[in-house]
């Protein structure tokens, strides 16, 4: 079996550059979910047709796929015929559109055996919309298969006939290919239509049957930003129905946000306003949120994270994160750690048991183990030219409001005075005190009271 996907279209109607198809919705382009149901129900031998930004959709998608080139978009069938090389007339192919990001494999299974059972040579997928408009309207007469006309060509009676083309096609290579040679475009956008195939083969005297399908969401075509926001809710949905299942807890789903490939452990628990994306991954018994953005990063099982921003970092075990932390860009934390409020952690890594917990910036630096790093403390890490680094060892004690200006070592056991600027290296268990000493001028206050 194989599988052609239509994804050459320009997507006018989304107002946007991107190829239509590369728009993504729930953390994946559109078309990589396509791809992801053919593969799932088994299908591997795939053909995307690309037209305009083809390069983008080629270097965005990973998948094993075959790209064809459809250069100018004369229609669907247009571009189907694009594919005509690696289409043999004993093939079984089943044509999807590259904007149904909801399809699902299941779905693909069914038609294949619906396919078989009838001894088909093609099968048209339709489902009854409650609002059809935009889409290719069935026509059947004793339930057998008539045409399908397009939105444009439909005559006025014919607008309310709310019985759909999904747009997701079975059929034999022979009944395609001689459906394809035969195209013309005498309609009202002087497109090559794929939706006049199926006719024209029945015409041939070939089967056509219509398969009825019940679930109507699944075929959502995405034409507009408002279709993918749609569509997004619904690929939400499931998502959130699985981590359900896995024994999440979210308190509010249609509050939290969750990508496709991010990975919770049963036994966390998500609050409202929860955005988790990319590559991440939450552990067992974590807390997260309320408002919290995670991005390709790891939280470790028990981890509270309240209201704060990750990105690309890693974080233990039974730390206590926010709220307002900021860690970025390979911040690594230990075990049992606290970073508190308005803490920005970025390229550096906390040994366990550390605290920041708050009002501080700790970037490129290795800090290690029982560290306490004061309120208002920073690394200097930037010379307007040059990143340098911080060490701080196990054990010492990082006042507040110190300075530490890099490259710089404080050594274990080691003691930074408050308010000190640090620029030399502080050795093991010494005090560290660099700043200027206070004079008090008696009486001198009550000059400025008057
Ligand atoms: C199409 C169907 C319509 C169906 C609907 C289901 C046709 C003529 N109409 O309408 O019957 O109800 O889908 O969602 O097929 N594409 C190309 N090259 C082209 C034109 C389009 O590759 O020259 C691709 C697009 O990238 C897209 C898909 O084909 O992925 C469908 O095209 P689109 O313009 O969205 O068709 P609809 O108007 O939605
Ligand atoms: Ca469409």
């Amino acid at each position: 079996m194989k599988a052609i996907i239509l994804a050459a279209g320009v997507g006018k109607r989304m107002k946007s550059d991107l190829p239509k198809t590369l728009h993504t919705t729930a953390g994946k382009p559109m078309l990589h979910y396509v791809i992801d149901a053919c593969q799932q129900a088994g299908i591997h031998d795939i053909t995307v047709v690309i037209g305009k930004g083809g390069e983008l959709v080629q270097a965005a998608i990973s998948q094993p796929v075959r790209f064809v080139w459809q250069d100018q978009q004369l229609g669907t069938g247009h571009a189907a015929l694009c594919a005509k090389q690696h289409i043999s007339p004993d093939d079984r192919v089943v044509i999807l559109y590259g904007d149904t990001p909801l399809i699902t494999p299941e779905f693909l299974k069914n038609l294949s055996a619906f396919q078989q059972e009838k001894s088909a040579h093609g099968v048209v997928v339709a489902v009854q919309v409650p609002d059809p408009t935009g889409y290719g309207r069935v026509m059947t007469k004793d339930g057998k298969f008539e045409a399908i006309i397009e939105q444009r060509d439909l005559t006025a009676d014919q607008h309310t006939i709310d019985l759909i083309n999904t747009g997701l096609y079975m059929s034999t290579g022979q009944a395609l290919l001689q459906g394809l040679e035969r195209l013309n475009n005498n309609n009202n956008s002087q497109e090559y239509y794929l939706t006049d195939v199926p006719k024209i083969v029945s015409d041939a005297g070939l089967h056509v049957v219509v398969y009825c399908a019940a679930d109507h969401l699944q075929f959502m075509g995405v034409n507009s930003q408002k279709q993918l926001a749609e569509a997004a809710v619904v690929l939400r949905s499931r998502i959130i129905d699985r981590h359900f299942e896995n024994g999440v807890t979210i308190i509010d789903p249609s509050a939290v946000y969750i990508d496709a490939s991010v990975e919770i452990e049963q036994g966390a628990v998500l609050l409202p306003g929860v955005m988790l994306h990319g590559h991440s991954r939450i552990g067992e018994g974590a807390v997260i949120g309320p408002h919290t953005q995670i991005t390709d990063s790891v939280i470790g099982p028990r981890t509270v994270v309240r209201n704060s921003v990750i990105e690309e970092a890693e974080i233990g075990a039974d730390c206590k994160i926010g709220p307002f932390a900021y860690l970025r860009n390979e911040a690594k934390v230990g075990d049992r750690c606290r970073i508190g409020d308005f803490v920005e952690i970025k390229k550096s890594t906390l040994g366990n048991d550390t605290k920041a917990a708050h009002l501080a910036y700790i970037g490129d630096a290795t800090i290690g183990e029982r560290v306490n790093f004061g309120c208002g403390a920073i690394t200097v890490n930037y010379d307007s030219k040059y990143k340098h680094q911080t060490v701080v060892e196990d054990e010492a004690f990082i006042g507040s409001n110190v300075n530490l200006i890099a490259p710089v070592t404080v050594h274990s056991g080691a003691y930074v005075a408050a308010g000190s600027t640090i620029t030399e290296e502080v050795p093991e268990d010494a005090l560290a005190i660099a700043r200027e000493r206070q004079t008090n001028k008696e009486g001198r206050a009550k000059k400025y009271k008057k």
